[in-house]
């Protein structure tokens, strides 16, 4: 069976590790149509718009969209995007590959953000010159539906940790804390907390105390990129926005504009995105060769300068190649 696939580079880095994603996708033994679509800054500056209703439709109609990066209007693309694919949780997993001279080798858990509300929810406003506020909303429904996933994602594993700041955002946090407990409850999976400052502090002394964490929005974004310093920096984390139907696959990292256009960039984090989108597919064995075969090679070279290597975007998405 054929899979429909939106592919969406965006903009800086995002138009060099797109592309390397894509080939080590068609290497695969999985078929696809691919329908690229348009975003981010340079789109904006020529039509005043970052995310054509184009592109947006496409998201929403194909089986799976990869994305790249966006630059000073992700927000205005991303955030739609994950809505255009109904996506409701943001699975990012940060591991340490052997051969990356990684803070925290010992490192491998995952992140379940909440990808929907929170202070993310868009509810902005200038009350008067000098002051400007934010609503943030936080729903039983969402909370239920991520912890309903998380209960899933841990099917036969060892439960998960809840991040948060229940003790001064008694009542948003804490109905987050309290529904995500009781769907756990309900489910039979055991699941502790901690206070989202104090893991922050503890997942860098010891990463091996947490295996999956779910958390609220904001919270999922921070974390997760400090976790990315951990096991090698940004260009290390693939994430998969997931949606009851529909997945967005992109890394973590934005456009990167320090290195745009260099041919320089990491495309661990896109092709290990490229892996969760055909696992989302149905394809699981595929997306275990693809993170074979990126091992592999990140512990044997070649490297990117930013894993302290001085190969380029396209010698390692080569050497992936290779190896598939
Ligand atoms: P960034 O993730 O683009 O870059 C942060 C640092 O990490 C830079 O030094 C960059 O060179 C490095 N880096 C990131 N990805 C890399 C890779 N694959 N290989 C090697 N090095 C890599 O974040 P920054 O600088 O805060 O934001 C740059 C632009 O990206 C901004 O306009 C921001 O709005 C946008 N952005 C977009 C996101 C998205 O599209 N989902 C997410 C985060 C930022
Ligand atoms: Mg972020």
């Amino acid at each position: 069976m054929s899979h429909e696939i939106a592919v969406i580079p965006g903009d800086g880095i995002g138009q060099e590790v797109t592309p390397a994603a894509l080939e080590v996708l068609s290497a695969l033994p999985v078929e696809f149509t691919v329908r690229e679509g348009r975003a981010g800054d340079h789109v904006a500056e020529e039509t005043g718009e970052p995310l054509p209703a184009e592109t947006y439709e496409l998201a929403a109609s194909t089986d799976a969209t990869l994305f790249g990066a966006a630059g000073e209007r992700a927000a205005d693309v991303i955030l739609p995007l994950r809505e255009a694919v109904g996506s409701f949780v943001n699975v990012r997993p940060a591991r340490a590959y052997p051969g990356v001279d990684a803070l925290r080798p010992e490192t491998d858990l995952v992140f379940l953000r909440e990808n929907t509300e929170g202070v993310y929810a868009g509810h902005e406003s200038r009350l008067t010159d000098d002051v400007s506020t934010l609503t943030r909303v936080v729903t039983g429904p969402a909370c239920r539906q991520l912890a309903e996933f998380a209960c899933e994602y841990v099917a036969d594993g060892d439960g998960f940790t809840i991040a948060h700041k229940a003790n001064v955002m008694r009542e948003t946090d804490g109905r987050f804390l309290e529904t995500v407990r009781e769907v756990a409850d309900e489910r039979g999976v055991t699941a502790d907390d901690v206070l989202m400052d104090a893991f922050a502090t503890q997942v860098c002394l010891d990463p091996t105390a947490f295996d999956v964490v779910v958390c609220p929005n904001l919270a999922g974004d921070v974390l997760s990129d400090l976790a990315a310093g951990l096991v090698g920096g940004l260009g290390m984390l693939p994430s998969a926005n997931v949606g009851a139907e529909r997945g967005l696959f992109e890394p973590v990292h934005g456009s990167a504009p320090d290195i745009a256009g260099e041919g320089v960039a990491n495309p661990v984090a896109a092709i290990l995105s490229a892996a969760m989108l055909v696992e989302f597919l149905g394809h699981e064995d595929a997306g275990r060769r693809v993170r074979a075969a990126v091992e592999d090679v990140l512990a044997d070279g070649p490297r990117t300068p930013d894993l302290g290597g001085d190969a380029s975007t396209a010698a390692v998405t080569d050497a992936v190649v290779d190896r598939l």
